[in-house]
């Protein structure tokens, strides 16, 4: 055995290193491309008012899985979108349905007659009836598992797949990071692929999770900052300027009024919000408002603000919603670039991995 010294372990990979490397990393993401149908068990989860077809199909043609994001759309809006993603791509996508839309049954057979071939059911437990509904049509049905039992009773409701994702995330978040709901969640839970997704900047970090069990990992913030990503440039230059310390969840003043938490960049808005909190709970303390009121207007806080940021670029004022990984975010990168570089920093990460194991013995 050859003895390697600290500098060999991170000399550039030789084509064979490469090769036997590339090929294990396929081997640990087989379960997650067979289901997906792609190249890379990599899917680009959901961003509303960023996931449409461009980002979608470019994401899709560069080997990975684009999903559209639904969000609010009406049925007829969002057939027209998988028809003008399909129209931008020959490989699979999916759609992600949010279960609260008061149309979901609705959405549901719009991709059953589009032929859609995977439905993302995210913002809650889904109904069993939607479930039923998109596999009777020959859909696979992916929902997002918060905790182990959660994982199990999906399974038992029929979903053919999991995301979990941690806190790290952009957009809205549970209070569990990635790092303790993977180990809760993926060696208990073999009866479905998992894709991990929250705080995912790199391709070692998604290597580390395949070697725990998962299938694949959903990346957002990074591609929400991709070239063909439709977000202002304002919004996609902020990702690059900002470190993860900068992308919180919001700020809740008092619990007699909870607040959704989402993730995304502190700014202007985000410090209104706390203020504007403050100003109602002292309306409400007065008798000013009902509490029922109170909440609604904290709530109203930021309605259409993804928007103003995402479209309009308003950064100050709308909602940048982003997670820690922005601080790995350096420039505005095509998404095939982004895809090769994760592949790429995994490829490494296994090579080093190897050398380590043979210069020990
Ligand atoms: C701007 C933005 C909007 C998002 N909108 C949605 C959404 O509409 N539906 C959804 O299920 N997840 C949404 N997410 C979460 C992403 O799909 C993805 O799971 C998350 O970004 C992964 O974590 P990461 O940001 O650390 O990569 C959003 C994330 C961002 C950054």
């Amino acid at each position: 055995m050859s003895e390697l010294v600290p500098s060999d372990l991170n000399a550039p990979p030789t084509d064979a290193e490469r090769a036997r490397a590339r090929k294990r990393f396929d081997h640990l993401c087989k379960r997650g491309t067979d289901f997906l149908g792609t190249d890379y068990a990599i899917l680009g989860g959901a961003m509303s008012w960023v996931s449409e077809r461009t980002l979608v199909s470019a994401i899709s043609n560069a080997g990975g899985f684009g999903v559209i994001a639904c969000g609010a759309m009406q049925p007829e809006r969002l057939a027209e979108e998988i028809a003008a993603t399909r129209a931008l791509t020959d490989r699979p996508f999916g759609v992600n349905l949010i279960t609260m839309h008061p149309q979901l049954n609705e959405l549901v057979d719009v991709c059953l007659q589009a032929g859609v071939g995977h439905i993302v059911l995210a913002g809650g437990i889904p109904p069993g009836a939607a479930i039923k509904a998109a596999k009777d049509g020959g859909a696979k049905v992916v929902a997002f598992a918060p905790a182990l039992v959660l994982a199990k009773r999906l399974i038992k409701m029929g979903v053919d797949a999991l995301v979990i994702e941690g806190a790290e995330a952009g957009g809205h978040v549970g209070p569990v990071s990635l790092t303790v709901l993977a180990q809760e969640i993926l060696p208990h839970i073999d009866q479905v692929p998992v894709f991990v997704a929250g705080g995912l900047g790199r391709g070692d970090a998604l290597l580390s999770y395949l070697e725990l069990g998962a299938s694949g990992g959903q990346l957002g913030t990074r591609f929400a900052a991709a070239t063909e990503s439709i977000a202002h440039e304002k919004f996609k230059n902020a990702f690059v300027r900002s470190n993860a310390r900068d992308a919180i969840t919001s700020i809740q003043l008092d619990e007699r009024f909870p607040v959704i938490p989402v993730r995304g960049l502190v700014n202007e808005g985000s410090r209104r919000f706390i203020a504007h909190q403050a100003e109602v709970i002292n309306r409400f303390q007065s008798g000013e408002l009902t509490r029922e009121e109170a909440q609604l207007d904290i709530e109203h806080f930021w309605a259409g603000a993804l928007r103003r940021a995402v479209i309009d670029g308003d950064i100050e004022n709308g909602s940048v919603m982003a997670g820690q990984s922005v601080g790995m975010v350096k420039a505005v990168q095509p998404v095939a670039e982004i895809i090769s570089d994760l592949v790429e920093q995994a490829v490494t990460a296994l090579v080093r991995q190897q050398r380590r194991m043979d210069c020990n013995g």
